[in-house]
């Protein structure tokens, strides 16, 4: 499949929110990335469901939630009700993740496993099969616009590898630090869904920078 491309909100102008999500639904990407977080799995605290649910009234392309919160079980059906079409959320955040999983999908949601950096890949070898996208940080989560881990890259084969040995139908996501320099590269090894928020919201002009992101040759 093609590669897609999901701009991350937490770059985006909250003060012109409606603005921006009007320039992701006409443009090329494929997904809103939207990034929650509680300020106690990760250093910093985004945003919640009144801005999500404004998300949802105005986007018309899938809904990708990144759950960077400690007892994500607590809010499986309430992010269905604010629109999340897809639910990550962390493996270090999650003691039964086999059940988080099944309870996501049960609510009608694509289920999601996100790794830090410093977790490996084959922790996921007995879930794989039932995980519709894994997500690996290409940054330790918490904020935008930080530098990509080079790691990241054989972090990606290892887990094409797995995902082809288990006979899994799991989408690899790559969130945090994708830039013009590595995109390509994340692509050939493996990557379907690449986050981008600084080089999309940083750039002068977003849609071309999607642009840029969805041009392989
Ligand atoms: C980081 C978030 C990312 C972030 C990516 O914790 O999960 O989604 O918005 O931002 P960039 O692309 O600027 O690294
Ligand atoms: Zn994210």
């Amino acid at each position: 499949m093609a590669h897609l491309i999901a701009p991350s909100i937490l770059s985006a102008d909250f003060g012109n929110l409606q603005r921006d999500i009007e320039l992701i639904n006409n443009s090329q990407a494929d997904w809103f990335h939207v990034d929650i977080m509680d300020g106690v799995f990760v250093p910093n605290i985004s945003f919640g469901f009144p801005v999500l649910k404004t998300i949802q009234k105005f986007a018309k392309k899938p809904i990708d939630v990144h759950l960077m919160i400690v007892d994500p079980d607590r809010y499986t059906e309430a992010f269905k009700d604010a629109g999340a079409n897809i639910l990550t959320l962390h493996l270090e955040a999650s003691t039964h993740l086999h059940r988080s999983i099944q309870n996501i999908k049960k609510a009608g949601m694509k289920a999601g496993v996100a790794l830090n950096p410093h977790s490996p890949v084959h922790l996921l070898e007995d879930i794989i099969a039932d995980i519709d996208l894994i997500c690996l940080m290409g940054v330790n989560p918490g904020f935008g616009g930080q530098k990509f881990i080079e790691n990241t890259y054989a972090k990606v084969s290892t887990l094409k590898k797995l995902i082809i040995e288990k006979k899994s139908k799991a989408l690899i996501e790559i969130d945090g630090g994708v830039d013009f320099e590595n995109y390509k590269k994340l692509v050939s090894c493996g990557a379907n869904i690449l986050v981008a928020g600084n080089t999309v919201f940083g750039n002068a002009n977003p849609t071309e920078a999607i642009d840029q992101l969805k041009k392989i040759i």
